[in-house]
């Protein structure tokens, strides 16, 4: 594996992305390239699958993406593409010693077309080579077969022990683990502060800790404040900074804040402690956009029915919006994800 470390041309990385909410996984791989300083690369997407090419991805880079991600499943190397009708041969495959590796298959659709028969035909001439392993393996989806090496998995195990409802402090508000850990992400930042101001049970809070930022939460709640405590301090987390505070009224300096995650509440099934929600969000926006540093994203939630208003703050506030995308919760609620950045 060195030998691929050493070797500094452009190549091409496949990355699996979760099927729940397709559009933020893809937005998730892109921040954490930002984040992870890789500014040039060509990006395919097909369903499911990103295909990135660059010569500023390192094995350690994936590494690090996929253990910080909400909706990133897997990531590994391209050694061969099947476009349906033809193999294309990235990598040499002698320098990935391929032969005597098992080979898997994944599925992500029942996908036609993927020139699945072409690449096990291309395989079947490796001596060696046997289908069934881990490693190894074939991706494919519509219109496209990739063979790939498997370099780094997401480890949704860890998800588990962690889920809301096995927490000490449970409420219904709180955001499942893999949507915490995405818009943390979001922020597009390796290190410095997060800031979740309504942080309800801390789920935001715990995934930004674990992830191994400096961490603050608020709420204005003192019995919900008190919870996230618990919860933290559960995790062995206890030195996230906690506030039982306002988020109007942030007892921060200005520009300290490299990033900002929070899911604000609309008076449904979080209280907006008698505040009305247009005027909560324009006062916490106006907040944010003082105690983030410049060039500082906020990554933040908004029922749809407030996106008129919404969008006309984020120009009022000083931010520039670089994406807003859609979370279906039920019927009557669809819940926009919005990514900002102060100028
Ligand atoms: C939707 S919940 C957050 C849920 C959280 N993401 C979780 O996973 O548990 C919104 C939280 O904002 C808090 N809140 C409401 N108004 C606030 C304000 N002005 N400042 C700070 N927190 C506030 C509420 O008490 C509530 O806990």
């Amino acid at each position: 594996m060195k030998q691929l470390e050493n070797l500094q041309k452009a190549r091409m990385y496949y990355f699996i992305l979760s099927g729940r909410c397709e559009a933020l996984a893809l937005d998730e791989l892109m921040s954490l390239l930002k984040a992870f300083n890789v500014a040039n690369y060509n990006l395919y997407h097909y369903t499911q699958l990103a295909l990135v090419e660059s010569r500023d991805v390192s094995m350690s880079i994936l590494q690090s993406i996929t253990a910080r991600a909400g909706l990133i499943k897997e990531a590994g190397l391209v050694l061969a593409l099947s476009d349906g009708s033809d193999v294309h041969v990235l990598e040499d495959l002698d320098v990935v010693t391929l032969a005597g590796r098992k080979v898997s298959k994944t599925s992500i659709r029942s996908a036609s077309n993927c020139g699945v028969d072409i690449l096990e035909n291309y395989l079947s001439g490796i001596s060696g080579l046997q289908i069934g392993g881990e490693r190894a393996k074939i991706v494919c989806t519509e219109g496209i077969g990739v063979l790939g090496l498997t370099l780094a998995k997401l480890n949704t195990k860890e998800f588990k022990y962690r889920e809301p409802s096995k927490r000490p402090f449970f409420r219904s508000i709180a955001l499942p683990v893999y949507l915490s850990r995405t818009l943390v992400n979001l922020t597009a930042i390796r290190s410095g502060t997060i800031l979740d101001p309504f942080c309800g049970t801390g789920s935001i809070a715990i995934e930004a800790a674990l992830i191994g930022f400096r961490t603050i939460c608020v709420d204005l709640d003192w019995t919900i404040a008190s919870g996230s405590y618990r919860n933290l301090k559960y995790l062995n987390l206890s030195h996230v900074v906690q506030i039982a505070g306002d988020a109007r009224s942030l007892p921060l300096t200005s520009s300290t804040i490299n990033g900002v995650a929070t899911d604000p509440p609309y008076g449904r099934a979080a209280s907006t402690h008698r505040e009305k929600v247009e005027e909560l969000y324009s006062k916490f926006l106006a907040e944010l956009s003082r105690v983030l540093v410049s060039g500082g994203r906020a990554v933040f939630m908004a029922p749809h029915w407030l996106s008129e208003r919404v969008e006309s703050l984020i120009n009022e506030m000083g931010f520039r919006k670089i994406s807003r995308r859609y979370l279906y919760v039920h019927g009557a609620l669809t819940r926009l994800i919005y990514v900002v950045e102060k100028h």
